[in-house]
């Protein structure tokens, strides 16, 4: 069985991803304690030095995972600084912003970032595309779940399994167990 760190604080997420890889044979071990995040425009190089950088500290295969979701009016904003406008604006302010907007198209994405000690990094990426809802609906999910809608239901309506079938996160996880079990295969 393959055992690999998770470097997450968020609760939320590792159980999404703890769920979805136990299904397929490999553990997954929660480490709290971080990893230095780069400031870029893009998630993918985020994730990937974050996941060298703590493979290399605790010498064990580590993954880590950076979402965030980006809005097609706003260009993309809050994107890499999801968190951030989260924590200091949260969904109604960032609904306020989009009032008067027509176009409410939006995706999430996921990017895991992959590193074995001494290796160089690999990085998954996961889509989901949707629609900024009018208001809040929903009591599922975390972060922006309730405003992120997805086929005219928010992510904060649908079932716990149901989002985990959808979401980018498992459309990236999907990407990265398919390369676990290559790498399997060939050796
Ligand atoms: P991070 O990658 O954990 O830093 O996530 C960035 C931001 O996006 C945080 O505010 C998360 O709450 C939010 N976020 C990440 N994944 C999801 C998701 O699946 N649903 C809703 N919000 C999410």
């Amino acid at each position: 069985m393959h055992k690999i760190v998770f470097v997450t604080g968020n609760q939320d997420k590792f159980v999404e991803v703890r769920d979805i890889l136990k299904t397929c044979g490999v553990e997954v071990i929660q480490d709290k304690n971080g990893y230095p995040e780069l400031q870029e425009d893009e998630l993918e190089p985020i994730a990937a030095y974050g996941a060298q950088h703590a493979a290399n500290k605790l010498n064990m295969p580590v993954m880590v995972d950076d979402s965030g979701i980006f809005l097609k009016v706003l260009n993309g904003f809050p994107g890499p600084y999801s968190r951030f406008v989260e924590n200091r604006l949260g969904n109604l302010k960032v609904l306020k912003l989009m009032e008067t907007e027509e176009d409410r198209t939006a995706y999430f994405k996921t990017v895991i970032g992959y590193c074995e000690p001494g290796k160089e990094p690999l990085v998954f990426s996961g889509v989901v595309k949707g629609k900024i809802a009018h208001e809040e609906r929903g009591i599922g999910g975390f972060g922006y779940d309730p405003i992120f809608e997805y086929q005219g239901i928010t992510f904060g309506e649908l079932r716990y399994e149901e989002k985990n079938k959808v979401s980018h996160r498992r459309m990236a996880i999907d990407k990265f167990l398919k390369w676990v079990i290559n790498i399997d295969k060939k050796t």
